[in-house]
């Protein structure tokens, strides 16, 4: 009988978003502390014989998709060769990666070469000033550039993630919509969710309303894309335009979440917006055998909260988005 790994909801996790790095080479200001430095230091970081074996462990229970994060996960040295070792993972079905794509040119081949499938790129703002403002660093040239490697090396279904800021970049969504046709991109828009101390307090974009009105003045229809996140998807009927709306504040999808995340240093969070978690570094560590990761794994599933409470508690401190790449 195929493995699967539950929760106590019913729901079956499939999905691990593995962060490889908390360091990043940007400053977007939802993601980080201001005037952030002080990084983790290494010596706590998995290294990739310990995050290989608790890679197997998930598959094997039943995981199908891994997505490597964050921070920017390209800042890792040698992801390439974790992403070859993981994807020869037996069961797993996608490897894929979240970026900024800042360094992306340099990678595209070797990343796909190594077994990546699925890339997906943030890019916020195709206004150079309006990056520098929101990323810390002069890098819309660059991430392009990294965009173009990408679709050069023959990853299919680029998407690019838009979180949309009120008042930044809200204005942008529709000249982003025809950056991503004209390069066969799918453009996705996102809610900005209250995590760390980064702007709890400046609300949320409803990105309900652009959704109708996208989908009246194009005539959109719902769509299924290529996957395995939060994403409803709308299309043309030609099918050249597909944009995609990550809506965690205004309609949350939290009763079909197939997800955990496995930090840099070991510690696996059950929720992005929750700060229940486990710690599996210190059982690597101290020798644990096969059956006590599985014991382990069992343990873990079983404090997975149900939902996120973003909107009822937008003031309740989690960890900063860096740490788990989203
Ligand atoms: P696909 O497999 O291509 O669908 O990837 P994805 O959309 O799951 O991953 P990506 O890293 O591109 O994330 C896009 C946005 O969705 C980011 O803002 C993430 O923080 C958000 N996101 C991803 N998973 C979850 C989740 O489980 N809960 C919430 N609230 N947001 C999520
Ligand atoms: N809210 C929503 N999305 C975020 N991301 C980073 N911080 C936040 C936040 N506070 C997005 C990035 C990236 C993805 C992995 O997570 O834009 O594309
Ligand atoms: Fe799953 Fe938590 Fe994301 Fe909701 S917020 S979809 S429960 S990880």
């Amino acid at each position: 009988m195929e493995a699967t790994l539950k929760d106590r909801f019913g729901r079956k996790i499939e999905y691990l978003r593995l962060s490889v790095t908390d360091r990043c080479d940007l400053r977007c200001s939802y993601c980080l502390p201001k005037g952030h430095k002080s990084f983790k230091e290494p010596e706590s970081w998995l290294n990739f014989d310990e995050t290989a074996r608790l890679a197997r462990l998930f598959v094997n229970n039943g995981v199908k998709r891994i997505r490597l994060t964050g921070g920017e996960p390209l800042m890792r040295r040698n992801l390439e060769d974790l992403a070859a070792r993981l994807s020869e993972l037996s069961g797993l079905e996608d490897l894929s990666l979240s970026t900024n794509a800042t360094l992306l040119d340099q990678h595209a081949e070797k990343l796909k070469t190594s077994g990546v499938n699925r890339i997906n790129i943030s890019l916020d703002s195709l206004d150079s000033a309006r990056i520098r403002e929101l990323t810390g660093r002069d890098v819309l040239g660059k991430i392009i550039s990294g965009i173009d490697a990408a679709r050069a090396a023959g990853f299919d279904m680029i998407k690019i993630n838009m979180v949309v800021l009120a008042g930044v970049n809200e204005h942008e969504i529709e000249k982003m919509a025809d950056f991503c046709i004209n390069r066969e991109l799918v453009l996705r828009l996102i809610e900005r969710m209250p995590m760390g101390e980064t702007g709890r307090r400046q609300g949320f974009f409803d990105l309900q309303p652009v959704r109708q009105s996208l989908a009246e003045k194009f005539g959109l229809v719902p769509a299924v894309l290529p996957g395995g996140g939060p994403a409803h998807y709308l299309q043309s009927l030609d099918g050249k335009f597909s944009i995609g709306f990550i809506t965690p504040i205004s309609q949350h999808f939290c009763e079909s979440c197939n997800r955990v995340r496995l930090g840099v240093d070991g510690t696996l969070y059950l929720c992005l917006g929750q700060e229940d978690k486990f710690e599996f570094r210190s059982l690597l560590r101290s020798g644990a055998n096969e059956d006590a990761l599985q014991h382990a794994l069992a343990t873990a599933m079983e404090l997975k909260p149900e939902r996120h409470e973003f909107r009822e508690s937008p003031e309740k401190i989690i960890r900063f988005m860096s740490a788990t790449g989203g």
